[in-house]
């Protein structure tokens, strides 16, 4: 079955399609089209034959000097101002395709089909790219959607497990973000990684269509949007201080835990808001210990004076403060700034180690 709904924004309206098999419809509406695909995953998908670009998946291939080398290719294979270009992959293609549409002749129309579980549960809408230059990543970008996103569930299916979880753990946060019902929705869904491809489905579709609230909303990131940064200022400082070793998503999942134990050792929460960030903080837990197995980088350890480091540089926080987004007492989520002081720099070890000895999966020094 399939489902679907638009997304409205100031370039266009584009419809997200989600079913399970979809990309050979895709396939067949557009067999001239020039396609942008992952490279890996030539190995499960049938695409029409002719003009292909290969990419690999890789950060050093969504610099901007590679850029060119798409732009090259796309005048190679003839493109013009005409032309429609089918981005076919997870969030690195995503980027490159939105950054080379945009700037190609000043802008080619292109339609998205996302394969990893956060592009389809999450980057797919929002039309956002994030470019690497050196070795700062996501430095400059731009908005161009697609088309049209065309989400095919079956895709699910030959995506490791960690990155299944670091995609759900996206979704929920998306789910908590906007409301106390779309979380309940949430987790009605009983979403794990072991769910058949009806429950992916259902999960997915209702993710999106929270995050198109928030597109709606807020597309330049100004206010509502900048609350999907939850888990974000926390995870990316796990990521780096690992070197990468944790997953994104699982990072961000264990990036609301800290921020959850953040917020509770500073301040006392309503009985709504105990239930509510327990809900959250319960799921991604049961979670990431119902799959310890999948997720290798849970055996190793966390350095964590070097995460608190990666934290302290931040490109978010100011000169002054640390910026970051937290649960308040009643579990709403709110942009906040903290003085970077030494009481404050405490308290935000104190969480990362609590959220660690929480989790009882890592072991850190
Ligand atoms: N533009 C945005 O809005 C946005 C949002 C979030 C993240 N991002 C960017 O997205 C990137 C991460 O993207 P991602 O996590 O979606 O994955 P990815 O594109 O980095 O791919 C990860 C790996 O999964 C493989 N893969 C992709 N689909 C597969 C499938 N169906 N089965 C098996 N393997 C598959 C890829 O070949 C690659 O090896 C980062 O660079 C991040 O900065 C962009
Ligand atoms: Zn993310």
């Amino acid at each position: 079955m399939l489902d679907s709904f638009e997304v409205m924004t100031s370039e266009r309206r584009y419809p997200i399609v989600l079913g399970n098999g979809i990309i050979r419809e895709v396939a067949d509406k557009y067999p001239y089209a020039i396609y942008l695909v992952d490279r890996n995953l030539l190995t499960h998908i049938m695409l029409p034959g002719g003009r292909c670009i290969e990419v690999d998946a890789t950060e050093e291939n969504k610099s901007l000097e590679r850029m060119t080398d798409v732009v090259i290719q796309l005048r190679k294979l003839g493109a013009n101002r005409d032309s429609h270009l089918v981005a076919v992959g997870g969030g690195i293609i995503q980027d490159i395709a939105t950054f080379c549409a945009s700037i190609y002749m000043r802008g080619v129309a292109w339609t998205y089909v996302p394969s990893t579980m956060l592009s389809m549960a999450d980057s797919c809408v929002g039309g956002k790219s994030s470019i690497n230059i050196a070795s700062y990543k996501n430095l400059v970008g731009n908005i161009y959607p697609p088309s049209a996103v065309y989400v095919d569930v079956a895709l699910v299916a030959t995506l490791p497990t960690e990155h299944v979880i670091g995609g759900l753990f996206e979704a929920v946060k998306i789910c908590y973000a906007h409301s106390i019902t779309a979380m309940q929705v949430y987790s009605k869904y009983d979403a794990s990684p072991s769910m058949d491809l009806t429950g992916f489905q259902k999960v997915i579709y209702h993710a999106l269509i929270c995050k198109k609230w928030f597109i709606e909303i807020d597309e330049f990131d100004q206010k509502e949007r900048l609350l999907l940064n939850f888990g974000h200022t926390f995870g990316h400082a796990l990521e780096a201080g690992t070197n990468y070793k944790i997953p994104h998503g699982v990072a961000i999942g264990i990036g609301m835990l800290v921020a959850v134990f953040f917020s509770r050792q500073r301040k006392d929460f309503t009985d709504l808001g105990v239930a509510r960030v327990n809900e959250l903080s319960g799921y991604v837990k049961l979670t990431i210990q119902n799959s310890r197995q999948h997720i290798p980088c849970l055996s190793d350890s966390v350095d964590l004076l070097l995460v608190m480091e990666k934290f302290e540089n931040d490109k978010k926080h100011s000169s002054s403060h640390y910026r970051m987004v937290v649960p308040n007492i009643e579990g709403n989520l709110e942009l906040v700034s903290f003085e970077k002081n030494e009481e404050n720099r405490v308290a935000i070890l104190g969480a990362f180690r609590a959220a660690l000895i929480d989790l009882s999966c890592f072991s850190f020094n």
